[in-house]
C-alpha cells in the first residue's frame, strides 16, 4: 500500500518533535497503523536543520497554505498555533477534504464547534489529542475508553507552567517573576505567558473537556477564569498547616440546573494523589459513575511528549481512512445531533468551600463581627487560626476554612466584612475542594 503522506504546518518545538518521532519510530509506526507513514511537505517561516533528522527528504516552504492545498498531502497536521490562520489553514484543508491533525487547544476550544461541523459535512477527521494535557491520552481515554459512563467531574492541573510555578513557590519559597521566567526558558510557557498564570490556557482545554464528558458544545466564553499571579507565599504556607496544597485547578461538574466550568487556584487535601503532582507535570482526574475515579497523569508540554500525542492522533487517522465517515468515533464524544444543550452555569450560582485570610485589627469584638457577618449569610466556618501579632503590630492575620457556600453568598459577606472599619484591605478568597 502507499504510504500516507503527511503535511507538517509548523517546524517548532512541537512540529520538529512530531517529524523526529514519525523518523525515528518509522518502522514501528507503520507495523501499528498498517501503512507507511512520511512527511512530504512542511512550512515553517524559520526553522533550523539542526537536530532535524532527514529533513533533507521533506520540502520545506514558507508557504503553509501551499501545503494544505497540495493534492498529495493526505493528512495536514496543523502546529503553529494561534487562532489565524490556524482557523483558516485547518477549514481550508477540511474544505480540500484533508484530515487535519492539531495540538491547538485555543483554535478547538474557540472554533472547534465550526470546525467540527465543517469536518462533518466533508466527511474527515479532526484529531485533537495533543490540544490537552500533552502526552496523556486523556481525550482518547475519556470519548473511548470511559464511554460506557455518566460522567460526573473532572478536576485536572492542565498547565504544566502554571503548576511548575505553584511548586517551586512551595518547595523553595521562591519569587513569581523568578520561576516564570525559567518556565520560559525551558519552553513550556505560551508565547503570552498571561494565557499561562492568567488560567486562559487552561480554559482552553478545560472547555474541550467539558464537552467530551457530558457531551455539550464547544463554550469557552462561559469558563470562569481566574489566574495564580495574586498567590503569595503564605497562602501557601497556610493552606498547608491545614493540610492542603494550593493547585490552579480546571474544574467541570454536571449538576442538576447545569455545568460548572471553571478554572482557579484551589486548596485540595494534601493526601489526594493530584494533590501531590508537581512541577511542570499535569493530571486529570475524572469522576465516571461506573469506574469512579482514574487519575491520567504525564507530561503536559515538551516537544517529544507533545509529539507522541500528535503522531498517536496520525496513526488512529490512517487507521480509519478507509472506514465509513458514519462510523467513525465523534469528534466531541457524542454523536453530533445528540449534543445537550444543559447550560454552563455562570460562577455566582457554583457552590465550594473557601479559604479565606484578612488582616483584622487586634482587639476584642473583631472576630465576633466578621464570624457574625459570615453566619448572616448561612457560612459556616470550618477551621481557623489567628497567628500572634508580631512585636508591636496592631494587625494580625486571621485564616479560616468555610463550608460550601454559593459564590453569590460568599462575594457578598465579604463585601460587608471588607467594610468593617477593623478589617484592612482585601480578603483573599481561594476555592476549596475535597475530591471525593
Ligand atoms: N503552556 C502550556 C503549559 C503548554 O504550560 O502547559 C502545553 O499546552
Amino acid at each position: 500500500m502507499n504510504p500516507v503522506k503527511v503535511g507538517l504546518l509548523g517546524l517548532g518545538t512541537v512540529g520538529g518533535g512530531t517529524h523526529n518521532v514519525l523518523v525515528r519510530n518509522a518502522a514501528e509506526i507503520a507495523r501499528r497503523a498498517g501503512r507507511e507513514i512520511v512527511v512530504t511537505h512542511a512550512a515553517a517561516r524559520e526553522y533550523s536543520a539542526a537536530g532535524l533528522e532527514g529533513i533533507d527528504r521533506v520540502t520545506v516552504g514558507d508557504d503553509a497554505f501551499a501545503v494544505v492545498n497540495n493534492p498529495e498531502i493526505d493528512i495536514v497536521v496543523e502546529l503553529i498555533g494561534g487562532y489565524s490562520p490556524a482557523r483558516e489553514l485547518v477549514l481550508q484543508a477540511i474544505a480540500n477534504g484533508k484530515h487535519v491533525v492539531t495540538a491547538n487547544k485555543a483554535l478547538i476550544a474557540l472554533h472547534g464547534n465550526e470546525i467540527f461541523e465543517a469536518a462533518q459535512r466533508r466527511g474527515v477527521t479532526v484529531a485533537f489529542e495533543a490540544a490537552v494535557a500533552g502526552g496523556v491520552p486523556i481525550i482518547k481515554s475519556l470519548r473511548e475508553g470511559l464511554a460506557a459512563n455518566h460522567i460526573e467531574w473532572i478536576a485536572g492541573i492542565i498547565n504544566g507552567t502554571g503548576n511548575f510555578i505553584l511548586t517551586e513557590m512551595k518547595d523553595k519559597g521562591r519569587d513569581f517573576a523568578d520561576v516564570l521566567a525559567e518556565a520560559q526558558a525551558l519552553g513550556y510557557a505560551e508565547a503570552d505567558p498571561t494565557f499561562d498564570v492568567e488560567g486562559i490556557d487552561a480554559a482552553h482545554k478545560l472547555t474541550i473537556l467539558a464537552s467530551l464528558a457530558f457531551g455539550i458544545p464547544l463554550q469557552f466564553e462561559r469558563c470562569y477564569t481566574e489566574g495564580i499571579s495574586r498567590i503569595e507565599p503564605q497562602d501557601v504556607t497556610y493552606a498547608e498547616q491545614f493540610g492542603y496544597r494550593i493547585k490552579h485547578l480546571g474544574v467541570t461538574r454536571r449538576t442538576e440546573h447545569g455545568v460548572e466550568l471553571r478554572v482557579h487556584p484551589t486548596l485540595i487535601p494534601e493526601r489526594r494523589l493530584i494533590a501531590n503532582v508537581d512541577g511542570v507535570m499535569n493530571a486529570v482526574l475524572v469522576m465516571g459513575d461506573a469506574v469512579g475515579p482514574t487519575l491520567y497523569y504525564g507530561a503536559g508540554a515538551g516537544s517529544l511528549p507533545t509529539a507522541s500525542a500528535v503522531v498517536a492522533d496520525i496513526i488512529d487517522v490512517t487507521r480509519t481512512l478507509t472506514t465509513d465517515p458514519e462510523n467513525r468515533v465523534p469528534h466531541l464524544a457524542f454523536q453530533p445531533g445528540e449534543l445537550s444543550d444543559m447550560p454552563v452555569l455562570p460562577i455566582d450560582d457554583v457552590f465550594t468551600a473557601y479559604y479565606l485570610r484578612m488582616t483584622v485589627e487586634d482587639r476584642p469584638g473583631v472576630l465576633a463581627a466578621v464570624s457574625g457577618i459570615l453566619s448572616e449569610h448561612g457560612i459556616s466556618i470550618e477551621a481557623m487560626q489567628q497567628k500572634e501579632p508580631a512585636e508591636g503590630a496592631a494587625q494580625v492575620p486571621l485564616v479560616m476554612l468555610t463550608q460550601s457556600v454559593r459564590e453569590s453568598q460568599m462575594k457578598a459577606a465579604l463585601a460587608q466584612i471588607e467594610a468593617l472599619d477593623t478589617v484592612a484591605g482585601a480578603v483573599v478568597r481561594i476555592r476549596v475542594e475535597q475530591l471525593k
